[in-house]
């Protein structure tokens, strides 16, 4: 499967942490050319040095996702400088599990600045891009959440359906035009997301679940069913995240079980505690 990626030009945002630098490190391993995108040039350049051995096959960009006019720049940039772009992850994203009451309106508009206006740009920049090539392929980092609502993550789950839907519709429209789009859909993936919270606010103990799936291998699978075409892309595929099957069909034992997520997290939240 690596032929899909050699010789082919990728941006990744969001790459100097977690998912995003290991979907960067798997494409260089597999022969890409990569625009490791970061917001801060520091931490961009740091992750982008210890890929170095990758040489010239490692850019930077410095690009925050929620600024219209630095995703053009990336992007149209990156196109006339390496002459194609071939694929784009859209990956840069935060997490956000809150109490509905305690989320403020600021709230709900930096994680749709982050993890949903970030996406529509991206696309709407790398698209007219792709169709004149005639080719590309468009991965948008959505989350299990953006398949099956877990309570106290409204917040984040609006922000992910959001980019599921837009994905999914765009795979169908585009395809007799050569392009191709995937969803990405993670569980819990072991890395520093589980230490953030929206503006700093952290509710209760932040850390990574002991289930995690370990980031490197996730980045290998999420490479393998890309070069497959594949649309909606969970990771990883499970028993315990197979059950958005049942959710969509209204299960009633799927729906139990979130109840008692709920039940579960607010009983964490009202302790102070962790909410894993
Ligand atoms: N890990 C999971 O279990 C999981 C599950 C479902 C979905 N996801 C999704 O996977 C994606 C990657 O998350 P991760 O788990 O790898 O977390 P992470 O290690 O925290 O990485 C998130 C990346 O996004 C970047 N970012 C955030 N806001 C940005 C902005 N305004 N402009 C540019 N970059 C920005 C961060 O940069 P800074 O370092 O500068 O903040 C960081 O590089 C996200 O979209 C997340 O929602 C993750």
């Amino acid at each position: 499967m690596d032929e899909y990626y050699t010789g082919k030009i990728a941006i990744v945002t969001g790459a100097n942490s977690g998912i995003g630098y290991a979907v960067s490190e798997e494409l260089l391993k597999r022969g890409a050319t990569v625009y490791m995108a970061g917001r801060n040039p520091e931490k961009i350049a740091r992750a982008a040095e210890q890929l170095s051995a990758y040489g010239e096959r490692v850019r930077t960009l410095v690009m925050d996702v929620t600024k219209q006019e630095q995703v053009q720049k990336g992007i149209e940039e990156t196109a006339a400088e390496a002459g194609r772009l071939d694929f784009l992850f859209n990956n840069a994203g935060v997490g956000g599990t809150l109490p509905f009451e305690q989320v403020t309106l600021e709230d709900w508009k930096t994680i749709i600045d982050t993890n949903l206006w970030s996406v529509i740009y991206g696309v709407h920049f790398a698209v007219p891009i792709m169709l004149r090539q005639g080719s590309g392929h468009v991965v948008n980092t959505s989350s299990i959440a953006g398949i099956i609502p877990p309570p106290f993550q409204a917040l984040y789950s609006l922000t992910k359906y959001g980019v599921t839907g837009m994905t999914e519709c765009l795979k169908y429209e585009f395809a007799e035009k050569g392009l191709h789009f995937s969803t990405i859909c993670p569980a819990n993936i072991a890395t520093a997301i589980f230490n953030k919270s929206i503006d700093g606010k952290t509710h209760g103990e932040l850390r990574i679940p002991d289930d995690a799936y370990p980031v490197e291998k996730a980045a290998a699978f999420i490479l393998d069913r890309v070069a497959e075409q594949k649309g909606i892309i969970i990771v990883p595929e499970d028993p315990n995240t197979d059950v958005w099957k049942g959710y969509v069909l209204g299960d009633r034992e799927v729906e139990e079980r979130l109840f008692q997520m709920a039940r579960d997290r607010r009983e964490a939240f009202e302790k102070g505690g962790t909410y894993f």
